[in-house]
């Protein structure tokens, strides 16, 4: 059984003006990331986690396929596995399996911001899982987390690739009290975080030697050109990928190799660049135990369990409510 909802943002154009507007005239500027992730910034991404420097989703798959039963089994052999960023719902499986193997599987839900991924997956899964009931959401899932379907069975709610640490402290707090919120008594959450480890191991995950970063980096630039009608020369503008080890995070920006004025046509806006300015396009956060326990204990949560890779680079924690 299939049953998809869609409740995306009629004017997701207007709300990316506004955001983009305020993004280059504050200071120091900033974009957001969310609009990395056009199609050709999709196929870019897909090709930095095949790279050898990009550890993160190989080490987050090492840990799903060696240890989804144990973690099903501290989770409490939940009936429902909800997925905030499905997407083709490639690591998931081996969670699904697991609750197949263990007689719970009942029902998936994916919540993707595509809506075409999320009806191909959920076709798939539906015929690899005979009997899977998919109750899917298209949405922006920072709006409508509150959306997300319950039928009373005991839930896990995944929410990996490290995705968390792209948010803010006062972002991440609340979009943790909003899960918390959601929460029964059973339910748990599985969260993928990366960890802290020597900066050059992370300055090499965030540019490569091939420059596959670099370019979906600028690639941000080009989905501006395209939807707003701006002159971005992409040429003009270099990938700086340094780690801050006082924020414990990865601070990912563009810097202009010249002084320059780019035009936003669509936005009547025209922006100044000073030679070797930098505008921040991501923050990667890392983590350790210690610190997650304090993110947890802030919004009410505790965390349960804590599975690493062998090489302990990337942890998957189980959190429920305190
Ligand atoms: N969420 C991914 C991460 O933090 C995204 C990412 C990987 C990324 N490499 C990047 C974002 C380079 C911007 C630039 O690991």
């Amino acid at each position: 059984m299939i049953a998809i909802d869609v409740h995306l943002d009629a004017d997701a154009a207007a709300a990316m003006a506004r955001d983009v507007r305020a993004g280059l005239s504050a200071s120091p500027k900033e974009l957001s990331p969310k609009y990395f992730y056009d199609e050709r910034g999709s196929q870019l991404f897909e090709q930095i986690t095949e790279l050898d420097e990009y550890y993160p989703t190989r080490a987050e798959r090492e840990i799903l396929s060696e240890r989804s039963g144990e973690i099903l089994a501290a989770a409490g052999i939940p009936g429902t596995l909800v997925e905030l960023g499905s997407g083709s719902a490639s690591k998931t499986r081996h969670l699904l399996s697991a609750m197949r193997d263990a007689g719970c599987l009942r029902t998936y839900v994916p919540v993707d911001i595509s809506e075409e991924i999320t009806h191909e997956t959920a076709r798939v899964l539906v015929d690899e899982y005979p009997g899977l009931i998919v109750r899917g959401l298209v949405c922006d899932f920072e709006n409508d987390l509150e959306r997300i379907h319950s039928d009373g069975s005991a839930r896990l709610i995944a929410f990996l690739g490290g995705t968390i640490g792209n948010l803010y402290p006062g972002e991440r707090r609340e979009f943790l009290t909003r899960i918390a919120a959601l929460f029964g008594p059973g339910d748990h959450l599985l969260l993928g975080t990366d960890l802290v480890k020597d900066a050059a191991r992370l300055e090499a995950a965030y540019d490569d030697a091939a420059g596959v970063t670099a370019e979906f980096n600028k690639n941000v630039l080009q989905v501006l050109n395209r939807e707003l009608t701006a002159d971005f020369d992409l040429d003009a503008f270099e990938h700086v990928a340094r780690y801050d080890a006082r924020e414990e995070r990865m601070d990912i920006r563009l810097r202009s190799l010249a002084e320059q004025t780019v035009q936003l046509a669509d936005l009547d806006l025209s922006v100044q660049f000073a030679a070797g300015e930098e505008m921040r396009t991501e923050i990667s956060t890392k983590f350790t135990r210690e610190r997650l326990e304090c993110v947890y204990a802030e919004v009410g949560l505790e965390l349960r369990g804590w599975f690493t890779d062998t090489a302990g680079d990337y942890a998957l924690s189980l959190a429920r409510i305190a």
